[in-house]
């Protein structure tokens, strides 16, 4: 049976809280979600993308999306922000902004729209909707980063054997979301390195 959504982000948000008995088991249960960073010293900074026409300021500060799309895939995107040496940088801002399941944007409003600061162990986390397509583009999310004092990244994020991928200018292999199946929606993770 497939762990579910909210199971693997329990185990990565809990892991540093664990004694090492529970880290064992939680290996042992195989989670999809890589428990700690993968780590290299002097890693490249993730890719700067433009923030294209449908920006604005000002989004709330929360996790939970799902509620602005609720005929919409569940997905729940998590990872940490790092700088290149692979320290977990806390207090980081992530802001997202993203199209529904029809490809639309909210230009009024702010569904699909948020922001938040990493956990003290540098991890973000959205629980929002798989986007659609739309014309010209594959399917992505934006976000801006910035660690606390540093310079803002802006960025878009990609899925996996996306047929538009190859066809858009603004796709990079190093900004795909790794993707999970869970039982009760899909987990993509990724890390900002900045
Ligand atoms: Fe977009």
């Amino acid at each position: 049976m497939l762990p579910t959504r909210r199971s693997l982000l329990t185990a990565f948000l809990a892991i540093p809280a664990l004694p090492i008995a529970s880290i064992q088991e939680a290996a042992a249960q195989r989670p999809r979600v890589p428990l700690t960073p993968a780590c290299g010293n002097d890693r490249e900074l993730t890719l700067a993308r433009t923030a294209g026409p449908f920006y604005k300021p000002d989004a709330p500060m929360r996790h939970e999306l799902f509620a602005d799309s609720p005929g919409g895939e569940r997905i729940t995107l998590a990872g940490y922000v790092l700088d290149r040496n692979c320290r977990p940088l806390g207090n980081s801002l992530v802001e997202i902004w993203h199209a529904d399941e029809t490809g639309a944007y909210d230009t009024s409003g702010f569904r699909l729209r948020a922001h938040q600061f990493t956990d003290a162990n540098g991890r973000w986390w959205f629980a929002t909707v798989v986007p659609a397509r739309y014309s010209g583009r594959t399917r992505h999310y934006h976000l801006r980063v910035q660690r606390r004092g540093g310079r803002l990244l802006t960025t878009q994020l990609f899925f996996p054997n996306e047929p538009g991928n190859a066809r858009d200018r603004l796709y990079s292999d190093a900004l795909l979301l790794e993707i999970s199946n869970t039982a009760d929606g899909k987990l993509g993770r990724f890390d900002f390195v900045v």
